[in-house]
């Protein structure tokens, strides 16, 4: 199944409209069984997240979601609504100054652990989207709660309708009906407030009432938090296993098993919204499933192998996935053709998930034609009118991605890499960041499915280039690091992340001098057994040698930064990161760099914002806080010391220097992509390849 997710590609009216049909369109052709749709607001715009979301509030929706339903079944899948009201999370109803519905006036708000690790961009995009129009919160009436009730069951029959096959109600993640649930929002005295049976009214007489809508002849179910993290009374998993029997017993078909926790914490959406482990969730699953005769939807992370397995194991009846569907529409037919490894894999980078924070439309780091399926959906599988001779040099994620597209469209390439190795910039992401592995593997070998002609360990010469007699060069050779002038970056013990990247991913020649001998020595044996050819098998070996000390200080706390931290974290050393901005990582996703960043805290990592490293030593790392740059902002400078034994530069990424020369090669005006002409990590470097790809016809 796929599971529901919020795209924000409507127009800003609720309509299904050609983007979104195409996009689920393409999901129906790519075999996945049953489809659940985004949200969709059953009393739109009242009771909506946002204006870019789908609607179901009166009959003049149902034109636009016929259209959807009978797109989706030309392809033979099935089609589900999710019905929501969001509650305290209707944005629209408090930017457009209507009452927003609430079970009880809360007394608490949240931790707001979110805030310090959330950039003043991104805090200013969110207050743009939660813009106060005057909306305030209403405690509902009895016959709000009906009047309510009856709007869910109107959308019902609406649903039946339009040809859905199947009615989710959205009773978790915050919205209203999970309010109804949460002893913290709900704290009424009446016969909707109390027990979790009573708690559990709203719903219970929701389903009741739909089904009476619609006369039995769709199924309806519900979406149900397992629990709900790091909320002072908030949902525990008792609750929920009551609160499925009463939906079960009140006509439900189905029990969708997701989870939730405080908005406002920087970890509760990695704990349960979007699990960060993988399949966190299948042991509470498998209770209910016990408890229950009818099926349960696990969800939550689930890989396709971890799906089979929680089948085998009756953790689940069917599993949702989310954005494995939105890297990969095409992921259940590949399935079924026995070739798992083709699947693109999702690299759990939440890039998708962040845009609908700040009402802006979904789109992925991997996968460029997601939200554009109208015009870029076909883009790897129509054909070029004339196929033509392609060089690619440079073997990372942009050469790769641009190698994959022309390859798939006819043309002839060939691909150049100067090291032993595909993968670039990638391979180091890799093995500091596992998903990033999959995602090398599956390039690597589309280039292999589409007989790209790929010559590793081979410069790109004019020569070479010109006896190709290319079309068109597509050059993507990748950044570089400018040479630090700290005073100090040339001692012995102070690495940056170029050298550390040699030696651990054998992708240079050895001649990291800085790293201890020792360290290149065990890292070219390492090579010779073919270890670091495997980003996995080299993180585990990682995990027994490193040749770095025991306290280690990063200089720049970017993305790299970051990621070199975690890596070195679980690797057992002390880190301390020292960065100037006021956010570290600015460039991840913020849900990733919620939960990275409470990672590192909580496994003993020191975090230093606003600071300004002037000089290392033999032991000690030297900073100023308090902007020495700008004397005049008012904040006295402090200066400070951490020690070290070992220091990693994560600063100084640029374009790459020896661009110009690669501007025209053998008379070929090239493309240039990637990291080459600008940081942009995998996300950049995937959709740069892509288009480049593209663009050759
Ligand atoms: C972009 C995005 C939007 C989402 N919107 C919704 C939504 O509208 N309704 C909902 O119940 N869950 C929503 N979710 C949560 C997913 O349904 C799913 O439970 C979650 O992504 C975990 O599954 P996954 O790891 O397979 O992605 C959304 C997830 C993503 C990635
Ligand atoms: S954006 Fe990242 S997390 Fe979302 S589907 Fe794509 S790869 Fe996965």
């Amino acid at each position: 199944m796929q599971a529901p997710m919020g795209v924000e590609m409507v127009d800003g009216d609720g309509l299904a409209n050609e983007a979104i049909i195409a996009y689920y369109e393409e999901r129906a052709r790519g075999g996945v069984g049953l489809i659940i749709t985004e949200t969709c607001a059953m009393d739109y715009p009242n009771g909506a997240n946002s204006r870019h979301q789908l609607g179901l509030s009166d009959d003049s929706f149902i034109v636009g979601m016929t259209e959807l339903t009978s797109r989706v079944h030309n392809h033979g899948a099935k089609i589900a609504v999710q019905l929501a009201h969001h509650g305290k999370v209707s944005r629209v109803d408090k930017k457009e100054g209507r009452d927003i519905l609430v079970p009880s006036i809360p007394e608490w708000h949240g931790s707001f652990s979110m805030l310090a690790d959330t950039t003043p961009e991104e805090l200013g995009w969110m207050a743009a989207v939660n813009g106060d129009g005057g909306g305030k919160l209403k405690e509902m009436t009895t016959d709000d709660i009906l009047e309510t009730t009856d709007k869910f069951a109107e959308a019902a029959r609406r649903a039946r309708d339009s040809g859905f096959d199947g009615i989710e109600i959205h009773a978790s993640h915050g919205y209203l009906i999970s309010a109804f649930l949460s002893k913290q929002w709900n704290t009424r005295d009446d016969e909707y407030g109390g027990s979790i049976a009573q708690r559990s009214r709203f719903l219970v007489e929701i389903i009741e009432a739909m089904r009476a809508k619609v006369d039995d002849e769709i199924p309806v179910w519900c979406r149900l938090d397992a629990k709900e993290y790091l909320t002072p009374d908030g949902i525990e998993f008792a609750d929920a296993r009551t609160t499925a029997r009463l939906a079960e017993k009140a006509g439900a078909a189905a029990i969708h098993l997701s989870a939730y926790g405080d908005s406002t914490s920087a970890s509760a959406f990695t704990l349960g919204t979007l699990p960060h482990t993988e399949a966190k969730h299948k042991h509470l699953s498998a209770q209910i499933k016990a408890d229950l005769a009818i099926p349960v939807i696990g969800v939550g992370r689930v890989n396709p192998a971890t799906a089979e397995q929680m089948l085998i194991d009756g953790q689940a009846d069917l599993i949702a996935m989310g954005r494995q569907l939105l890297a990969d529409p095409e992921l259940a037919n590949k399935l079924g053709e026995g070739r798992p490894a083709d699947i693109r894999p999702c690299i759990n980078c939440y890039v998708c998930v962040a845009s609908p924070f700040f009402d802006r439309r979904v789109h992925c780091a991997v996968n460029p034609a997601l939200g554009n399926e109208t015009e870029l959906a076909t883009a790897d599988r129509d054909t070029a009118p004339a196929s033509k001779n392609v060089v690619v040099v440079g073997g990372g994620p942009a050469g790769m991605e641009a190698a994959r597209i022309a390859a798939s469209r006819g043309h002839n390439v060939t691909l150049f890499e100067a090291s032993a190795q595909l993968g670039g910039a990638l391979r180091f992401a890799a093995l500091v960041y596992e998903p990033n592995a999959r995602l090398l593997a599956w390039l690597t070998r589309q280039m292999d499915n589409l007989g790209v002609d790929v010559r590793t360990g081979t410069p790109a010469t004019p020569e070479a280039i010109q006896a190709l007699s290319p079309n068109d060069v597509i050059v993507a050779i990748g950044g570089a690091r400018e040479t630090s002038t700290l005073p100090g970056a040339t001692l012995k013990h102070v690495v940056d992340g170029d050298d550390l990247r040699k030696v651990l991913t054998g992708s240079g020649d050895g001649d990291a001098k800085k790293v201890p001998l020792v360290g290149r020595l065990a890292a070219n044996a390492g090579r010779l057994l073919g270890l670091t050819a495997d980003a996995d098998r080299l993180a585990k070996l990682t995990k027994l040698y490193m040749p770095l000390g025991k306290e280690v200080t990063i200089v720049g706390g970017g993305l790299v930064g970051i990621e070199i931290a975690e890596f070195l974290v679980e690797r057992g050393r002390n880190v301390t990161v020292i960065d100037p901005g006021p956010t570290m990582a600015p460039e991840m996703a913020h849900p990733r760099r919620w939960r990275v960043l409470t990672d590192l805290r909580e496994h003993g990592a020191t975090l230093i914002t606003g600071a300004t490293v002037t000089s290392i030593d033999s032991d000690r790392v030297h900073y100023q806080t308090g902007n020495p740059g700008n004397p005049d902002n008012g904040e006295p400078v402090v200066a400070d010391s951490v020690p070290a034994d070992s220091v990693i530069l994560a600063t100084g990424l640029t374009g790459n220097p020896t661009l110009d020369k690669w501007r025209t090669v053998a008379g070929v005006e090239t493309t240039i992509v990637g990291d080459a002409s600008g940081i942009g990590y995998i996300e950049g470097a995937i959709h740069d390849g892509f288009h480049a790809g593209l663009r050759l016809g």
